[in-house]
């Protein structure tokens, strides 16, 4: 009431401009949303590809905005000069009909020309810079293929060989040295999907059949959010992935985790920590949100902790989610490497699951609620998923939330 008859003198203009200047001071913690730095911003990059493509986008702006002012000049000009003074001004139709100014019309092909080729320079040397690595840093670069599948991405890296097991495979979350040129080959296994990291590069086809590749570098480590940008079925909106930039010292180390086979926790002895009781939550709602607000805060600490074992792990569960992933065939499609022999490429490799932040393409957190939700509802978290329609629906597999906690704790311990 008070504050009503404060502001009633004002006018509704005024009211208005009160109110949005209020939601600046009261949304100014927010600094996100007034620098435009959201997670997958293309206006605040950190990277130099990102910076080139921002360039020309800057470039664009302000031509065209010029462009409009000097048109939206020239229109609010001549309505005002020429507007009809008198009611037989009014009425009056011109006497004399021109066909226009000869010296204009050259005048205004001549300004669109220098316009387009204000542009196009910029453009040109961006198309260039971005089409691959600089040749100066060819010899530093380091190269990664990505493959888009229905809806993951998995990644590849060729510079990594495990002996007898080929290239080292990750899915999701793409590790690269920060402050190098990293070379990105880009597939797809299925449909066309499309790579976007906004804040470093983007964004680029990958399409069955050809080979197609980009080119970034992170500024400094980091930890960036990506997404699929090609409509490629059901679950396209839910396809993201991340990519988390890193120090030379830490990359190689991460790399040497990565390359040893599966961490295996030794069985319990007899009596020694016993399960705990399933604290699993086993019922969500469709679209229930995964997010933790200290993730977002910061997620390359929450990187680094998931590189380290859990603190209260129970051998015992983990010996018994093993047998599990064994007994309801999940080692028949994921690669848990060291541990069990069979998988494939064509689904995540989990040997490592564990140290990854995200799952299920980048949209639940890695933690123990969200992935025991993945695992005993993967059709609502993403549908039309593989795991279910291909595995859970034709081989009858049921999980009782007692198979969910232990799968959960296994699948936590792969470090
Ligand atoms: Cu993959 Cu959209």
């Amino acid at each position: 009431m008070r504050l009503n008859s404060l502001l009633s003198p004002l006018p509704g203009w005024g009211r208005a401009a009160l109110a949005l200047g209020a939601t600046a001071l009261l949304t100014g913690c927010d600094l996100n949303f007034w620098r435009m730095d959201g997670h997958q911003s293309t206006l605040v990059v950190d990277g130099p590809v990102a910076r080139s493509q921002l360039g020309v986008f800057y470039v664009t702006c302000w031509v065209t905005f010029s462009i409009f002012l000097v048109v939206g000049g020239v229109l609010a000009y001549a309505t005002w000069k020429f507007r009809a003074r008198t009611a037989s001004e009014e009425q009056a139709v011109p006497a004399e009909q021109g066909h226009g100014n000869p010296l204009i019309e050259l005048g205004l092909i001549g300004a669109s020309v220098l316009a387009l080729v204000i542009i196009a320079i910029p453009t040109l040397r961006a198309i260039w810079y971005t089409a691959d690595v600089p040749v100066a840093d060819k010899a530093n670069a380091y190269e990664v293929n990505a493959t888009g599948l229905q809806w993951w991405f998995r990644f590849e890296y060729p510079a990594e060989q495990i002996p007898g097991s080929g290239p080292l495979l990750t899915s999701n979350e793409l590790v690269i040295p920060a402050g190098r040129p990293v070379r990105i080959n880009l597939r797809a296994a299925d449909v066309i999907h499309s790579f976007w990291i906004p804040k470093l590069a983007g964004k680029v086809d990958m399409i069955p059949n050809r080979g197609n590749s980009l080119w970034l570098q992170a500024d400094a480590p980091g930890y960036f959010w990506g997404q699929c940008a090609e409509y490629c079925g059901d679950s396209h909106a839910v396809m993201r992935f991340r990519v988390i930039a890193l120090g030379p010292r830490e990359f190689n180390d991460w790399v040497n985790r990565q390359l040893a086979p599966a961490r295996t926790v030794a069985p319990a002895d007899a009596g020694a920590s016993p399960a705990p009781a399933a604290v699993v939550r086993t019922t969500w709602q469709r679209n229930e949100k995964g997010w933790t607000e200290q993730f977002e805060r910061d997620p390359l600490a929450a990187w680094r902790a998931h590189q380290r074992p859990e603190q209260a792990e129970s051998p015992a569960l983990i010996a018994q989610g093993r047998a599990l992933f064994q007994s309801k065939t999940c080692f028949t499609c994921h690669v848990v490497r060291g541990q069990m022999a069979g998988g494939s490429s064509a689904y995540p490799d989990l040997t490592h699951l564990g140290s990854r932040t995200t799952l299920a393409a980048g949209l639940l957190e890695n933690n123990t609620e969200q992935l025991a939700r993945w695992i005993a509802h993967p059709d609502q978290v993403k549908p039309g998923n593989k795991m279910y329609a291909l595995g859970y629906l034709p081989n009858n597999i049921r999980l009782t939330a007692g198979d969910v906690a232990a799968l959960t704790a296994y699948l936590q311990s792969l470090k």
